[in-house]
């Protein structure tokens, strides 16, 4: 593969992802990881301040994990939602499927990562439980689900976001990398950046999650392979396919895949295609010298999407997700870049709906214009979004 933005195709769109300079540095890095982190030990030794749950009181609040409280089941058990009514808590309760120490490692590595993180675009622990070999997390509940779902598996009916949705969504989730990157030290890197792994609140709030579980790989002997050390199928950065070698750069490739998720509706792999544009990266790629040359990617659009959007902001959205998914390391952006970028794409969609708010007078519903970038993504948005 290679970039897919050489020096000749770039122009001005060029400088988004690298202006950026006025984000706060070392002055706002906090030290919120212990050292003690890679020290594994049982989690009673350590300084943990989230609410230990007995088993009995997760019991209760799942109705005995009922099954149709199941929201799930991902690579390290299932997840059930519950209801805490001491603290008046909906929440989603983790049961990890985890056997021997690896197991309570990544555990007690969730616990102490999540209990020191605070952060708006992260998925709060609530707390947890460890009695009796019990290995359970619990999290503040995120009633609208994962981006996947609301991106590869609607429901019939169900809206498919609106395009300033998307870009908020996306903005959120990055706000939330940022910090894991570049505001507690030592930074964490995700390694499973991913739209399963971006949950959302009311009014579509992003957060991430699973960042904790997704930190640590096997120790001892290196014989066992798991789906985990290496991330998901399809968000992969080759050279950490190829070295395991983890920079900040391999969560940066798989935003960029999270990114053209988001802007085409494709899976960032898909079975039922031919081998060859299996993955989104590679389809991607055969459609990129077209899109560079046009300038314009409207055509790689999710058809999903309703209503017209402005050439412009979709270009820069693919422009971006296109240096994330760079085949090398180098020219993938910053996460703070891609904040700064994602943040401009933004403030244009919305200086727009302004304009077009303005034009046609404050009483004139928003949805009834077809001028603005994107009516359904121009009127309110479906929520906060980031
Ligand atoms: N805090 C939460 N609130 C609401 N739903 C959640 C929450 N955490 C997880 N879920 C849902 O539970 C299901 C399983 O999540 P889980 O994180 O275990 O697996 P996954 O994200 O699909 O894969 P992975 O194990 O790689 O993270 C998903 O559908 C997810 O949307
Ligand atoms: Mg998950």
């Amino acid at each position: 593969m290679g970039c897919f933005f050489s020096s000749e195709g770039g122009g001005s769109e060029r400088k988004a992802p690298t202006e950026r300079s006025q984000i706060p540095q070392a002055a706002s890095t906090v030290p919120v990881i212990p050292e003690f982190i890679t020290n594994q030990g049982s989690e009673r030794e350590r300084n943990i301040h989230g609410k230990v749950f007995t088993y009995e009181e997760l019991i209760v609040a799942t109705d005995g994990f009922r099954v149709d409280l199941l929201l799930g089941q991902g690579g390290f058990g299932q997840v059930y939602k519950g209801f805490l009514g001491n603290i008046n808590q909906e929440v989603a309760i983790k049961r990890l499927d985890l056997q021997g120490q690896q197991g309570n490692r990544e555990f007690v590595t969730e616990v102490l990562l999540l209990d020191q993180l605070d952060h708006p675009n992260l998925v709060k622990l609530v707390g947890y439980c460890s009695e009796n070999g019990q290995r359970i997390l619990v999290y503040e509940y995120m009633p609208l689900g994962s981006l996947h779902s609301h991106i590869h598996d609607l429901l019939p009916g169900q809206q498919p976001l609106d395009w300033t949705t998307r870009i908020k969504i996306l903005l959120g989730a990055a706000k939330g990398l940022e910090h894991l990157h570049h505001t507690v030290y030592p930074p964490i890197i995700n390694r499973d950046v991913k739209c399963a792994n971006i949950l959302l609140g009311e009014g579509y709030h992003p957060k991430l999650s699973d960042f904790g579980l997704a930190k640590l790989g096997p120790t001892g002997d290196n014989t066992h392979v798991s789906t985990r050390v290496m991330g998901t199928a399809g968000y992969c950065a080759p050279e950490y396919l190829m070295s395991g070698k983890l920079t900040k750069k391999s969560d940066i490739y798989s935003f960029g895949v999270v990114m053209l998720e988001v802007l085409t509706g494709r899976m960032a792999r898909d079975e039922r295609l031919p081998e060859p544009m299996r993955n989104l990266t590679v389809w991607f790629q055969s459609q990129a010298a077209n899109f560079r040359h046009r300038r314009d990617a409207t055509n790689l659009v999710d058809p999903a999407l309703q209503g017209p959007r402005s050439a412009t902001s979709v270009y820069k959205a693919f422009y971006v997700a296109g240096l994330c998914v760079s085949e090398s390391p180098v020219p993938r952006p910053d996460i703070r870049d891609i904040v700064t970028a994602l943040t401009d794409i933004l403030e244009s969609i919305e200086s727009r709906r302004r304009r077009s708010l303005g034009r046609r007078g404050p009483s004139t519903p928003a949805r009834t214009s077809s001028a603005s970038d994107g009516s359904q993504a121009q009127g309110q948005g479906q929520g906060e979004g980031s």
